[in-house]
């Protein structure tokens, strides 16, 4: 018996209003909705063909994780556990990957409608039971979050609008779909009243999966929309990143910075798979990761835009993807925390220099848009490599390699150095890797900045 049953006197206003551990309760389980929605939909971003699709779901991926920090905020002002530490609850973990394991876009759309409506009922019933002057607080987070649910909503709902409208087959697949996912949350529902997830054991007898094969989430290669964005065919002369010059028109040109920039959705997708495969790292490390993988494609699209603006088409441009080539599950563990570093201690920090170069070289050519971009873009980079140093020795730490913030980017770099060959001795190869700035002209191309 707790302190609050002890001194308990039945009265009329027993279950009437909610105690400060209720409401943490309820916006914890809110959370772990977002957070699984946000997991949901940077999982299918590389899933998705289109490039503009994949934009909309880095933004709507982020909004979720940004819905889930707001909350988490909250809960930690309430009494009762916080979330930084926490793993998702196993039955509502196990009802995303079943309702999201969808055999093509229009069905993983389908789903994230439904599920996305559900969770919007679920906030509206809660709001209105808040104490308006007690719980103000979370009134107050409700209202930034429920901003954002018209412009989700008409999301979800206008990118199926038209599924299979011109192909019975995948129009049958939609509603075969829909009416799975919609069972699927019925039996959540019903297992939660039942107190799954509690100490109860609640037996879960889940609907039968359709018997399509899965499109998504984390595809081992990602869909690519290849007649707008041409992929690049790896050429051993160019062991240098962006040093082929059949990648770019604009090779020998400072305007390269924005192709560089366009390219940027394939980190954005690398990214994707950390978020959907690491497991057990504190929340700030997800908060940060989608701030991380959503800036990314925000540079790929200002690079996108203004290639396009200065009258250049992307399929006169070479792209990579960002997918590792095989599945999670046959990924070596290293994988994640090494691209990590790769990116955050090496490819990062080096990409300064030349940012800085080119804001100065395109105000002398008075583009000062031009300026501008790599101007943002810097301090994106800047909070990345930030980012790097916090989190990359935790994710070591996942695979049982302790490792400090300096070994790790040593590390890295060394690794890029073997890669491009350009040390004859182990020795050699470790002086230039220390040698910071000129190690960074190795590893990548400079750009001709006098040139426009
Ligand atoms: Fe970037
Ligand atoms: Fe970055």
């Amino acid at each position: 018996m707790n302190e609050r049953q002890e001194g308990n006197r039945m009265t009329h206003q027993q279950g009437r209003f909610l105690y400060p551990d209720d409401t943490a309760k309820r916006l914890s389980e809110l959370f772990w909705q977002e957070f699984e929605l946000s997991r949901a939909l940077f999982g299918w971003l590389p899933a998705m063909k289109v490039f503009e699709m994949k934009g909309l779901l880095s933004r709507y991926g982020y909004l979720h994780n940004q819905h889930a920090k707001l909350l988490s905020e909250r809960v930690a002002e309430l009494p009762g556990p916080t979330l930084e530490r926490q793993l998702p609850p196993a039955l509502l973990r196990e009802a995303f990957e079943r309702a999201f394991l969808a055999p093509s876009e229009a069905a993983f759309m389908i789903g994230y409608a439904h599920v996305l409506g559900k969770l919007y009922q679920s906030y509206e019933q809660l709001h209105y039971r808040l104490d308006p002057i007690l719980d103000a607080p979370t009134r107050d987070t409700l209202r930034y979050i429920l901003l954002d649910r018209e412009d989700m909503l008409r999301f979800a709902h206008d990118e199926t609008f038209f599924a299979g409208v011109d192909d019975p087959m995948l129009a049958e697949q939609v509603e075969v779909w829909r009416g799975y996912v919609e069972e699927l949350w019925v039996t959540v529902e019903r297992a939660m009243k039942a107190g799954a997830g509690t100490d109860v054991d609640v037996v879960v007898k889940w609907p039968a999966i359709p018997n399509y094969e899965a499109a998504g989430p984390v595809p081992s290669d990602s869909a690519w929309d290849e007649e707008r964005f041409p992929l690049y065919r790896y050429n051993e002369a160019y062991k240098m990143s962006y040093s082929d010059p059949s990648m770019s028109p604009l090779h020998d040109s400072i305007k390269q910075m924005h192709y560089i920039n366009a390219t940027e959705m394939g980190a954005a997708e690398t990214l994707c798979y950390l978020y959907y495969g690491a497991q057990h790292m504190p929340m700030s490390f997800y908060f940060d990761l989608a701030r991380h993988l959503w800036d990314e494609v925000r540079h790929c699209q200002m690079g996108v835009r203004r290639l396009r603006q200065l009258g250049y088409d992307t399929s006169q441009f070479r792209f990579s993807k960002g997918s590792p080539g095989r599945g999670l599950e046959e990924l070596a563990a290293e994988w994640f925390p090494d691209m990590y570093a790769g990116l955050t201690m090496v490819a990062e920090p080096c990409s300064f220099i030349k940012k800085r170069k080119s804001a100065l070289g395109f105000r002398e050519f008075g583009d000062e848009l031009s300026a501008i971009q790599c101007e943002f873009d810097m301090a994106d980079e800047r909070m990345h490599v930030d980012f790097g140093k916090k989190w990359g020795p935790e994710l070591y730490k996942q695979i049982n390699h302790l490792i400090t913030a300096a070994q790790m980017s040593e590390r890295a770099r060394l690794r890029r150095v073997e890669q491009l060959g350009s040390a004859a001795t182990e020795e050699e190869a470790k002086e230039i890797a220390r040698n910071f700035p000129g190690f960074c002209g190795l590893s990548t191309v400079e750009l001709n900045y006098s040139k426009y």
